[in-house]
């Protein structure tokens, strides 16, 4: 389907790769209006190339870069606060500041700054709807207290903000995946071998079209519905999955 002027429009955090890159594919096939945000402009080019969605190269943890670009937007009528990052290998007690700092800027404290960008509008329209990118690690207990608390957040974001709009036609939504397959683990996971142990530990991962089709699904349900949470993981993944242990160092 080919957009359309009066298409909704959807800012989608973090879709230079991954879930977000996904998703702003799957979004902009089905003929939405896509906004796609990272920081890799190359990325985002490919993107806005094979997609057809318009893209803003922007770090979400500059608070001003994202609420100017709001203000050029105009109404967004889905953001999904996708952008994010684990440190899994980063257990707190040897964690470096910017260990602790990034995680939660990025995947708690710019997801709230964007949809309180974007919900003033979303109200005043009295429809609107916030999906945000939770996980299993938000969740269920992990030996990730960095990605565990910001993705707890997250899930308590989700569950909040909802009650707060009650009554203003705005939908809140949070999709709570497992282990997919994207650059997550190249980016939490510092040593090669622990990354390419976890590669191999032999779950098949969702794909992140599969997670992108579940956000469609979410979007698409009569507005009086609110999908509240999906949780999807592979088959053979327990909850919350292979982990590297902190005490001695192994995938366990
Ligand atoms: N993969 C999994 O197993 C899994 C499971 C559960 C939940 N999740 C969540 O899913 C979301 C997407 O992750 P993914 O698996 O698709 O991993 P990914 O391929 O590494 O994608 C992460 C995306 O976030 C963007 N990003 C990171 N920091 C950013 C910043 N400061 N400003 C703007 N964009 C930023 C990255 O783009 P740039 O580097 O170009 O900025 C990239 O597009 C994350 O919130 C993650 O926590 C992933």
């Amino acid at each position: 389907m080919t957009a359309l002027s009066t298409s909704p429009v959807v800012l989608i955090t973090g879709a230079s790769s991954g879930i977000g890159a996904a998703t702003a594919t799957r979004l902009a096939g089905a003929g939405y209006r896509v906004h796609a945000v990272a920081r890799r402009r190359g990325r985002l080019d490919e993107l806005a190339a094979t997609a057809g969605c318009t893209t803003h190269v922007l770090d979400v943890r500059d608070h001003q870069a994202l609420l100017d670009l709001v203000e050029l937007i105009g109404p967004v009528d889905v953001l999904v606060n996708n952008a994010g990052l684990g440190r899994l290998d980063a257990p707190l007690a040897r964690a470096s500041l910017d260990d602790i700092t990034r995680v939660i800027d990025t995947n708690v404290t710019a997801a709230m700054v964007a949809a309180r960008a974007v919900l003033p509008a979303m109200i005043e329209r009295r429809r609107g709807h916030v999906v945000n990118i939770g996980s299993m690690a938000g969740l269920y207990p992990l030996p990730s207290a960095i990605y565990g608390t910001s993705k707890g957040a997250v899930y308590r974001l989700s569950t909040n903000l909802r009650l707060e709009l009650r009554g203003t036609g705005v939908r809140v939504t949070e999709i709570c995946p497992g282990r997919v397959s994207t650059e997550f683990y190249d980016v939490a996971i510092t040593d090669p071998h622990r990354r390419a142990d976890i590669k191999h530990s032999g779950v098949d991962e969702i794909t992140p079209e599969e997670v992108a089709d579940a956000i469609l699904y979410a979007i698409g349900v009569p507005r009086h519905v609110n999908v509240n949470r999906i949780e999807l993981q592979p088959t053979e993944q327990t909850y919350g999955g292979a982990q590297f242990d902190p005490v001695d160092d192994t995938l366990k």
